[in-house]
């Protein structure tokens, strides 16, 4: 049978990327500017304990780690965990600890964040409702909650055989963090990914949205 069907980048995928992951200087930019970002709209402090979900690499969370406690690099890729795991030793940045997890399949863990933040993995997660639920649940009251993705997009960011969320309409995410329990979304511009397509350059703008846990 000819498959049409579009196919969604499992683990798989994943784990077959996570060795050149850093080489690509636009991946290891975008980190750097979506930790900017955060450090600009949040309080940092060294007693926050942290979830970056869908972690990847670690290239979100190495930049922020002296200015954090302790914090959890969840992915579901096996290949990226080791990445992350080696750069952790490399390193020695004792308050690092990555950890496979998907959210959408295994139990959430037991601990509470203070920070929870994800970069340009929430379109690879089919059900945004439940993952921010999950999310609102796993804070803290009064932790925040920052996502990095794409702005809404025409499907041609990853291709039409790709089955991902085509980026993200601002207002319909900010509905839909409020009706997990969200308050105060804010939106900005933090990266832009210029990417060639037929026709020419085409720019894919990511956002970051922060959004707090009522409480505390
Ligand atoms: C586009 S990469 C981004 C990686 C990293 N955050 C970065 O900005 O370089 C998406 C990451 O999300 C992970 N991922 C996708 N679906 C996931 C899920 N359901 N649970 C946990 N991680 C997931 C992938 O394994 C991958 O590492």
């Amino acid at each position: 049978m000819n498959s049409t069907q579009p196919t969604k980048l499992d683990a798989a995928h994943f784990d077959s990327k996570a060795r050149e992951w850093d080489d690509n200087p636009v991946f290891v930019e975008r980190g750097l500017k979506i930790a900017e970002a955060i450090r600009k709209a949040v309080p940092l402090h060294r007693q926050m304990n942290v979830l970056d979900y869908g972690c990847g690499t670690g290239l979100l969370s190495f930049p922020l780690k002296e200015e954090l406690g302790t914090i959890l690099l969840a992915d579901s890729s096996d290949g990226m965990l080791a990445v992350a795991a080696e750069k952790i030793a490399a390193q020695g940045a004792a308050n690092m600890m990555p950890m496979k997890l998907d959210l959408m399949a295994d139990a959430a863990p037991a601990q509470r964040f203070d920070l929870i933040y994800s970069s340009m993995t929430l379109h690879h997660v089919p059900d945004t409702d439940a993952i921010l639920r999950i999310f609102h649940d796993l804070l803290n009251p009064g932790g925040i909650l920052c996502i990095a993705d794409l702005d809404k997009e025409d499907g041609s960011f990853h291709g039409p055989e790709i089955d991902v969320h085509h980026g993200f309409d601002r207002a319909d995410l900010s509905l839909r963090a409020a009706k997990a329990g969200f308050t105060g979304m804010r939106f900005q511009t933090v990266f832009n990914i210029a990417k060639e397509q037929p026709g020419g350059t085409r720019d894919y703008p990511v956002f970051l949205m922060t959004a707090r846990r009522a409480g505390a």
